[in-house]
């Protein structure tokens, strides 16, 4: 049996409920929520990440009183000083979660300690104070409370939450900052890729990676993103809809998409994805993969994935299906790999959908949640 990441363990351990946290981010007066009309006219209509709600959370650090003014104000612009370290050195760190909600009108989410737990380890990486996971549960909690009526009920819809933080110091020296600002601001949302469960073509860039040994490329923060901007631009202008990243240190092995885990499905059944050698985040959808499937009795491992093993077993007929997966993206299929000297049709089959349906279903409380991955933020 696969012994438990660091990530997983600490998420395992027993959290707060919501009840027990709420309150904690205190709600400010708001007096221009969205009319009903704008409110319509946006859930009647969800993207991915463009309209976002009338609340968000906001909490401030300094070295003399650690996280202080936790508060739910209207969402708006930010005031920052030109200084503001963030926009000079990157020094940010950011989560992606989503809020369901249920076929009784109840509000869950999922597998919330995760993410607190990793956005501390990327806090660590990044030199950013750590926020505690009551504090960190508490801003999605009274956040969502304050934003209930924007978490969507369509299939495949949801609220999507960015938590983030960011070096609010003014300061050009290159030094760790001592004012630091955190918040979650909240986006209803439909599918990530705008065809759905339609597959994707990837492009696999051999020219840039998004992260080497000894980077960050293990953590949640910009600047991963910010590098894998340049070659998306290049792959979606030859018509690709992401990039796959190689392995800076020998350039031959699957790392993972700019925002998103990679998992092949070989024609025996079993899973493989690369496995996390520092370079690669370790997503909390990847994660879930990897253990129900495991506890269904697939062979899953993680390991070293060579390009070119990919490519022979897709000529062989080994490799049976590829997929991206990520909080944003869900579960997509990948339907063609293509680089300088190949482009190669994936076949697109059942497993990939049942790995989407099975996922979904537990965070939609249409399955038994049988790890205990649902938090319940709030009654219908
Ligand atoms: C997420 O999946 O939530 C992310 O943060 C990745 C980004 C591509 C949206």
């Amino acid at each position: 049996m696969r012994k438990p990441t660091e990530l997983e363990e600490l998420a395992a351990r027993p959290a707060p409920g919501a009840d027990e946290v709420a309150g904690t981010f205190v709600r400010e007066p708001h007096d221009q929520l969205a009319s009903e009309s704008d409110y319509e006219r946006v859930m009647a209509n969800l993207s991915f990440g463009v309209d976002f709600t009338d609340y968000m959370a906001h909490a401030t650090w300094t070295a003399d009183k650690g996280w202080h003014n936790k508060r739910i104000e209207p969402y708006g612009p930010l005031t920052l000083d030109p200084a503001g370290a963030v926009l000079h050195y990157g020094q940010e760190t950011f989560e992606g979660m989503k809020a369901y909600r249920h076929d009784d009108g109840s509000i869950w989410t999922f597998r919330p300690t995760y993410n607190a737990a990793r956005i501390n380890m990327s806090n660590r990486r990044l030199a950013i104070p750590e926020i505690s996971r009551e504090d960190y549960l508490a801003s999605i909690v009274d956040l969502v409370r304050a934003d209930a009526r924007w978490v969507p009920s369509d299939e495949g819809t949801s609220l999507y939450l960015r938590p983030f933080v960011f070096a609010s110091e003014s300061f050009l020296g290159v030094r760790a900052a001592s004012r630091y600002e955190y918040l979650v601001i909240a986006s209803p949302s439909g599918a990530y890729f705008k065809n759905g469960l339609q597959p994707i073509d990837l492009w696999v860039d051999r020219t840039y990676h998004r992260a080497g040994p000894g980077g960050m490329g293990d953590v949640k923060t910009g600047g991963n993103y910010a590098s894998s901007l340049l070659p998306k631009v290049r792959a979606a202008e030859a018509g690709f809809d992401e990039v796959l990243f190689l392995d800076a240190a020998t350039n031959t092995n699957l790392d993972e998409l700019g925002g998103m885990n990679v998992f092949v499905v070989m024609a025996d059944g079993s899973v493989k994805t690369p496995a996390l050698t520092g370079n690669i985040l370790p997503g909390g959808t990847r994660s879930s993969i990897i253990q129900f499937l495991e506890a269904e009795g697939v062979n899953v491992s993680e390991e070293t994935i060579s390009l070119q093993s990919v490519l022979d077993g897709l000529d062989s007929g080994d490799v049976a299906e590829m997929f991206a997966c990520g909080t944003a993206a869900v579960v997509t299929p990948i339907g063609r790999l293509a680089s300088e000297d190949f482009d190669v049709a994936v076949p697109v089959g059942e497993k990939t959908k049942q790995i989407y349906e099975e996922l979904t279903a537990i965070q939609l409380g249409h399955a038994e949640d049988r790890f205990g991955w649902l938090y319940k933020i709030a009654d219908a």
